[in-house]
Order: structure tokens, then C-alpha cells, then sequence
């Protein structure tokens, strides 16, 4: 007993000067840094602070070294990149490629797109960026507008009423339409049922990776073990793997019986058959990964990008108008949405742009060095070096988008702006080979949506623009709800 343990602390004690000097390396690199304490570094900065004050403090540094800032806590060591330029050297870099295990282990979906390593997820992506092409994604129209008409419907009841969170039901509609195109779940069944409220619980495990994210000494699951919220996490966990594995099952049957012809049937090309019809490329668990991860990915965030833009043109009377003007012009004679329709609203497409300027709802975002990296003449970053995009602060940086940077105004996205700035000023789907694949499929989404209940209410609120706080909780959360008022527009 009296052996093991000396033995044990000597392996310790050795793992912690190896990982010492392995930090060592990067923390004497010539990249500026906020006054550190010696051994926790700059973990007295982060302690005790909330979600809010995180984002605040991340983003002053951002402000304050506006090319590059190095942070380490205890062993765990990250640079910031601030400017376009470099963003765009290390986001577009092959080098840069890998995501560090620390940040994305927390989502337990290992082979999914989000958080698998590079030769993995290199061989995959290749593969799904197929499933996510523009024809694809057309034959999705018909699910988001049914989806969408249904969203209208839902919030009709608040017509000359009290105001409500637009979220709550941005939310429902957006899980609903990714449960049908990349499940191939029938949006009238899965209302009629529990299921569609389990699969709502059970994905939405943000709130338990961030505290996890804030906590790094839970990290370890024999620590993370002892907490009640590991066990009620692991129950929704195997909930969503099974409720998956019965969906792939079944799947794999209706394939077989209609001997793989189900494309064509079904006028649209669900996810999961893309994957099916490719058996031995994928086990069961990849599937499962990267299912969960496609849902979890898309849901939220177009969700909440969405319920912004609700209430920042609720807050913005002038811009609703002129948006409805645009749709009622695009759609004057004739109602049929398609891609090509969508294509004209220009408009929108700025509003919706300058809303995921202002609330980036993919606010931070991490990578990891594959190999010693020369970022800038002779300063070469060691391999295995974390870096870290505050997406947040580059999207309100002054010198970029000038001294009205925090406020709500589309025309940042005139094409006459947008050809004065650096490509790597805004980047809400981040940037390079490792960026989001499904930021069509969100567009197209989000401006159905749009269209559907801008067409039906007019939008109006009491809370004020300039009083709007948020936090960084995995994705950029609202302090508060998205409180709307609605009356009908006609
Ligand atoms: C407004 C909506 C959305 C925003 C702002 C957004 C933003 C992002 C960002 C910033 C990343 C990079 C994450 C990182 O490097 O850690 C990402 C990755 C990803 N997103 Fe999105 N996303 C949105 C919607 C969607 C939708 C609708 C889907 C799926 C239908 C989706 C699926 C994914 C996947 C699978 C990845 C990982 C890609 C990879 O590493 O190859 N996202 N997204």
C-alpha cells in the first residue's frame, strides 16, 4: 500500500513538472499577456466570475491586444487570435486544423463533425459536405415552410396579448425541422407524441458543458462522477443514443424493403439515408455521433439567431418596414417560395447578417497547432499550442466597423462596405475548411421563418436595444427573454 502510494506521488509529482516544462516552452513565447500569478497563471482573472463577466473579460483582452494575447491557467495554455489577418492564418491553415480534446471532449460525441480528431473528421467531412449541397438543401424548402406555418400558427394566441419569449417557440420549430431532415421524423407524429419533448430534453445539454467548461477541475470523470448532474446527463445521454439507434434501425429497414430508391420517393434526401446508403463506412456510434451532433449544432443556434433577429426588428420599427416592403415585393405575384425567391430578398439577407454580427451565437471557438506554426516572422508557436476566436469582440471592434460598432445597423452589409473589409472581419460560421457545413442550411431556415411570421405580425417590444446583456454559454445566450408583443400585420 505504503509503495503504491510513494510510487503513485512520484508519477504525479513527474507528470506535473512534464507538463510544466511542456507549458514552459510556450508561456516564455514573445506574444504579449495580461500579469500573470506564478504556477495558476491568469486563473485568478477567470475565478468567480459568471458566464456575463467571462464574455466581458475575454473581450477587453481582445480590445486591449488587438493582434494576439497568450492566457494560461495552471497547465492549460491558449492565444488569442485577434486581427483578421492572423484569424485568417491560422483558421485557414492546414496546420490548424485539429480541435483541442480539453474543449470539445465535455460533448461526448468524439466521431461526431464538432469534436472528432483531424484524420477522422477529414474523410467524414468530406463525405457529409455532400449531404449539406445546394440541391439538398432545396428539396428541404417544403419541411422549413410547413415547419414554419406551423410556428406562425402556434403564436397566435398571443395576437393583441401579453408579450412572450419568442425562443420558446424558435426553438420547437427549428429541432423539429433538423429532426425531419436529418431523421426523416414526421413533424404531425413526433407533436402527437412524448418523444419530440424527450429528444427537446434530452439534447439540450449546454448548460452542463459550460458549467463543465467553467470548472476545469471537474473535468476528470472519477470528480464529474460524485455529481448528481453527471448522472441525470448520462440518462439523457443514453436516452438520445437509443431513441437514435431505434431511428437508424428502423431506417435501415424501410431501405431495405424499398431497395435504397427512397430519395426519389421521399422528394427530399434525409440526412441519415445519405449515411445508410453507404454502409461499412460508418458504425453504429459514428452514426449515432454524428446524427446528435448535426441536431445539436444546428437547432439551437439557428434558433436563437432567429429569435435576435425577432426582437432586434421589434426594437427596429424602421427595418421591419422596410424588410416587409422587400418581402411583399419579392412575393407580389406569386407566393411560391424557392430557392431562387429567397435568393432576391437582399435585404433580409443584410438583416440577418448584422443580427449574427451583433449576437455571434457561436461566440467562442477553439483549435489546436498539429505542428510548430510560424504565425508571424520568427515566431513559431509549438505544436500542440490551443487558439482561441472570440468571434464576440472581433464582430465589434472598432477600427473595424467604427465608433457605432454596438449598434443595429444592416447597411454594415451594403456590398460597398463589405468590399472595404478584410474577409476575416466577420465570420459568424467561422472560417476555412473546419467552419460550419450547415450555414446554408441556416440561411435558408432562418429565412423562411423570417418571412412566414414578418408576413402574418408586426413585431413590437418593451426592452431596449442598448440595455441588451449576453452571455457566452456554449453559444451567446440573451440575460433574459426574447420578450415580443404581436398584433396582426393585415
Ligand atoms: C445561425 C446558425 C449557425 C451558426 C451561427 C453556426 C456557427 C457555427 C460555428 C461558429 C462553427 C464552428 C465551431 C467550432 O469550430 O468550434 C460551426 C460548426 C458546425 N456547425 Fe454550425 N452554425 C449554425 C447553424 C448550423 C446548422 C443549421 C447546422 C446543421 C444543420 C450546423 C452544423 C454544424 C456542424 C456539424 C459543425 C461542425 C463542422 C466541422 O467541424 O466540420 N450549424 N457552426
Amino acid at each position: 500500500m505504503g509503495v503504491a502510494f510513494v510510487f503513485l506521488a512520484f508519477v504525479a509529482i513527474f507528470a506535473g513538472i512534464m507538463c510544466f516544462m511542456k507549458n514552459y516552452r510556450k508561456i516564455q513565447l514573445d506574444i504579449p499577456a495580461p500579469n500573470a500569478l506564478p504556477i495558476i497563471g491568469h486563473a485568478h482573472l477567470m475565478i468567480g466570475l459568471n458566464n456575463e463577466e467571462q464574455l466581458k473579460l475575454i473581450t477587453e483582452l481582445c480590445f486591449l491586444y488587438p493582434n494576439l494575447v497568450k492566457v494560461w491557467f495552471l497547465h492549460i495554455m491558449g492565444i488569442i487570435v485577434n486581427s483578421p489577418e492572423l484569424i485568417q492564418k491560422v483558421f485557414n491553415s492546414d496546420v490548424c486544423m485539429e480541435k483541442p480534446y480539453i474543449a470539445y471532449k465535455l460533448f461526448n460525441l468524439d466521431n461526431g463533425l464538432l469534436s472528432s480528431r483531424y484524420p477522422k473528421w477529414k474523410h467524414d467531412r468530406r463525405f457529409f459536405n455532400n449531404s449539406f449541397k445546394i440541391s439538398t438543401l432545396q428539396s428541404f424548402i417544403p419541411i422549413f415552410i410547413q415547419t414554419a406555418d406551423k410556428l406562425t400558427n402556434e403564436i397566435a394566441s398571443f395576437v393583441d396579448g401579453n408579450s412572450f419569449n419568442i425562443l420558446d417557440y424558435t426553438i420547437r420549430c427549428t429541432l423539429k425541422m433538423i429532426c425531419s431532415t436529418s431523421l426523416g421524423m414526421n413533424i404531425s407524429d413526433a407533436e402527437n407524441d412524448e418523444t419530440f419533448n424527450k429528444v427537446f430534453h434530452a439534447v439540450d445539454t449546454s448548460e452542463t458543458v459550460a458549467m463543465l467548461q467553467n470548472k476545469p477541475l471537474v473535468y476528470p470523470d472519477t470528480i464529474f462522477k460524485l455529481t448528481p448532474r453527471y448522472y441525470e446527463n448520462k440518462r439523457q445521454g443514453q436516452y438520445l443514443k437509443d431513441f437514435h439507434q431505434r431511428i437508424i434501425d428502423e431506417r435501415r429497414e424501410i431501405l431495405k424493403n424499398n431497395n435504397n430508391c427512397d430519395e426519389k420517393d421521399l422528394g427530399y434526401n434525409i440526412f441519415i439515408d445519405h449515411i445508410l446508403n453507404n454502409e461499412g463506412m460508418f458504425s453504429d456510434e459514428d452514426i449515432q455521433h454524428h446524427v446528435i451532433t448535426v441536431l445539436s449544432a444546428g437547432y439551437e443556434t439557428s434558433a436563437t439567431a432567429t429569435a435576435h433577429c425577432i426582437l432586434f426588428l421589434a426594437q427596429h420599427q424602421n427595418v421591419q418596414n422596410r424588410m416587409v416592403e422587400e418581402i411583399n415585393e419579392v412575393y407580389a405575384t406569386d407566393d411560391e417560395i424557392t430557392f431562387e425567391s429567397l435568393g432576391k430578398l437582399q435585404y433580409m439577407d443584410r438583416v440577418i447578417k448584422e443580427t449574427l454580427r451583433v449576437a455571434p451565437v457561436g461566440p467562442v471557438i477553439f483549435r489546436e497547432a498539429m505542428d510548430d506554426f510560424e504565425i508571424e516572422q520568427g515566431l513559431v508557436i509549438p505544436k500542440g499550442t490551443t487558439f482561441v476566436l472570440n468571434i464576440f469582440a472581433l464582430h465589434r471592434r472598432r477600427d473595424i466597423w467604427g465608433e457605432k460598432a454596438d449598434l443595429f445597423n444592416p447597411d454594415h452589409f451594403l456590398p460597398e462596405n463589405v468590399a472595404k473589409r478584410h474577409p476575416c472581419s466577420y465570420i459568424p460560421f467561422s472560417t476555412g475548411r473546419r467552419n460550419c457545413i450547415g450555414h446554408r442550411y441556416a440561411m435558408i431556415s432562418m429565412k423562411i421563418i423570417l418571412l412566414k411570421l414578418l408576413k402574418t405580425y408586426k413585431f413590437s417590444t418593451e426592452l431596449n436595444f442598448d440595455d441588451l446583456r449576453f452571455k457566452a454559454v456554449l453559444t451567446l445566450k440573451l440575460i433574459g427573454e426574447h420578450a415580443v408583443s404581436i398584433v396582426n400585420r393585415y
